[in-house]
């Protein structure tokens, strides 16, 4: 149903998530008038605030998260804030929290980032009292679910509530500016399509590289781990993008049909085809940080990293490995996407030095937005001992091409779309039980043969046994 929300109703008001991202989004998007101007924001949370000690709150976080330059319409932005304490497991509560949200005129957004165990209490609790009505669209954030099976479970109490084209699964990785250019590179551009298939590809890299280590989530990180908190959601959603068909059109259906499609073609992953990781003391920019065993106070099993060898079967790409990396304290922060052509069929060039190398086109996704296409040229020179040829970048720097637009965090782009009902950028049941299904595969084939994650110093790319799955094969991890 098509509405723009009045009231947004914010679950998890006084979390991590909303002090660094939604409130400085929020008031972002207040101060460019890009949010109707009766928005109201309720926010809730275990916490005991009213709505005077909230926008305190409110504001002690926009201070601390919000460039000085983007806060300029901080104090009216506070004055949309309401706040009502509320503990999910006790029902009664939710009769207050109705109560505090009113009546919206247009419709209510609510955007729920509470740990999984309060899903299906609160799903229940906003049923109880009146809040999940026809003019209802709720946003879930990240973890649906530590497996097919728990989120099967959220996604059923989610639909008892709520109709699929009312719920809005956020992957932040969908709201960056830069996750987006790819469609617009892919599908944009006349050039890439006919290449971009095994016939014209030699294999393709995913990395995600996080300098930063466990950042106080000790409960949740430890639990989790590297494949089902940055595989399963975000990298999966990258490979989705890059591999997947032309949609017909720029609309929630048509690209999630494609994304889908991909992600039902993944094969299962061979015990040789994973590497796990777990970061030692090292140092990062030459400052020294602990080991994760350290960090977490005890030993622990769980992967820091993780490296995957994935195939994605059908025509279009069969034969053409995608290798994935990610980790924590790793030497740098970078997201990007390499596409590794073939070599030119025959070389016409004799000499030694006229080796042809295959052209390459990397992706910048984070943290700069870049496109570098490596092409081969010619050495300036008259060739007396035959020609020389070397790879040359073809270098798109985004920041420069597009210096006037503001640069939006992922958030603002997500909230938005929340409040006002578009789904392109969200992921719908049946990718989110896809991915799961491929994660859970390999998850059973670690514990069938006992994998256990190997050391790596923090400050390095990981275990050398990543190296090697990818070189066994003639490929370098590109740095
Ligand atoms: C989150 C993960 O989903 O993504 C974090 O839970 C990770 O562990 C974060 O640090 C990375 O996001 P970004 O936008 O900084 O790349």
């Amino acid at each position: 149903m098509s509405f723009t929300a009045d009231c947004l109703l914010l679950f998890g008001a006084t979390g991590d998530l909303a002090q660094r991202m939604l409130l400085p989004s929020l008031c972002a998007l207040g101060a460019d008038g890009l949010i109707p101007p009766d928005l109201r924001i309720v926010g809730t949370a275990r916490q005991d605030l009213d709505d005077h000690s909230y926008r305190n709150f409110a504001r002690a976080a926009l201070e601390k998260y919000m460039p000085a330059d983007r806060r300029g319409a901080m104090a009216e932005f506070l004055n949309r804030l309401h706040y009502q304490p509320l503990d999910a497991n006790e029902t009664a509560h939710f009769a207050l929290l109705a109560a505090k949200v009113g009546t919206p005129q247009h419709g209510l957004s609510i955007f729920l980032s509470t740990a999984p165990s309060l899903f299906e209490p609160t799903i229940a609790g906003l049923v109880a009292s009146g809040l999940a009505g026809e003019k209802v669209r709720i946003g879930l954030e990240k973890p649906l679910g530590t497996d097919l099976e728990t989120s099967r479970q959220i996604n059923d109490a989610v639909a008892r509530a709520f109709p699929e084209d009312r719920i809005f699964r956020i992957d932040h990785y969908l709201g960056k500016e830069t996750v987006q250019n790819l469609l617009a590179l892919r599908f944009a551009n006349i050039m890439f399509e006919p290449l971009w298939n095994a016939a014209h590809i030699d294999h393709v890299q995913i990395t995600v590289a996080e300098t930063v280590g466990l950042e106080g989530r000790v409960g949740f990180y430890d639990g989790a781990g590297a494949l089902r908190d940055m595989v399963q959601n975000h990298m999966l959603q990258l490979l989705s993008l890059v591999a997947m068909e032309p949609p017909a059109h720029y609309d929630s259906t048509s690209i999630r049909d494609e994304k889908v499609k991909v992600l039902r073609c993944l094969r299962l992953v061979a015990p040789d085809e994973t590497v796990t990781g777990q970061y030692r003391a090292g140092a990062i920019a030459g400052q020294p940080v602990p080991g994760y065993d350290d960090e977490l106070g005890k030993d622990s099993g769980t992967e820091t990293f993780v490296a995957i060898k994935a195939h994605v079967d059908n025509w279009r790409w069969k034969g053409v490995p995608f290798y994935l990396r990610t980790g924590k304290r790793l030497p740098e922060r970078v997201t990007e996407i390499v596409i590794n052509f073939r070599r030119v069929p025959h070389s016409i060039f004799a000499s030694k030095a006229a080796r042809t190398e295959p052209n390459r086109l990397v992706i910048g996704i984070q943290p700069e937005e870049n496109l570098t296409l490596s092409l081969m040229a010619k050495v300036p020179g008259l060739d007396r001992d035959g020609i020389r040829l070397r790879p040359v970048p073809l270098d798109i720097a985004m920041d420069d091409a597009f210096a006037g637009p503001t640069k939006r965090i992922a958030y603002e782009r997500l909230l938005l779309d929340l409040i006002e009902g578009d789904q392109t950028l969200f992921v719908r049941r049946d990718e989110v039980e896809a991915q799961w299904d491929w994660i859970d595969a390999i998850r059973a084939s670690w514990a069938e043969h006992g994998l256990r994650p190997k050391p790596y110093t923090a400050g390095s790319w990981g275990p050398s046994a990543a190296i090697a799955l990818a070189e066994r094969d003639g490929v370098t991890w590109h740095e």
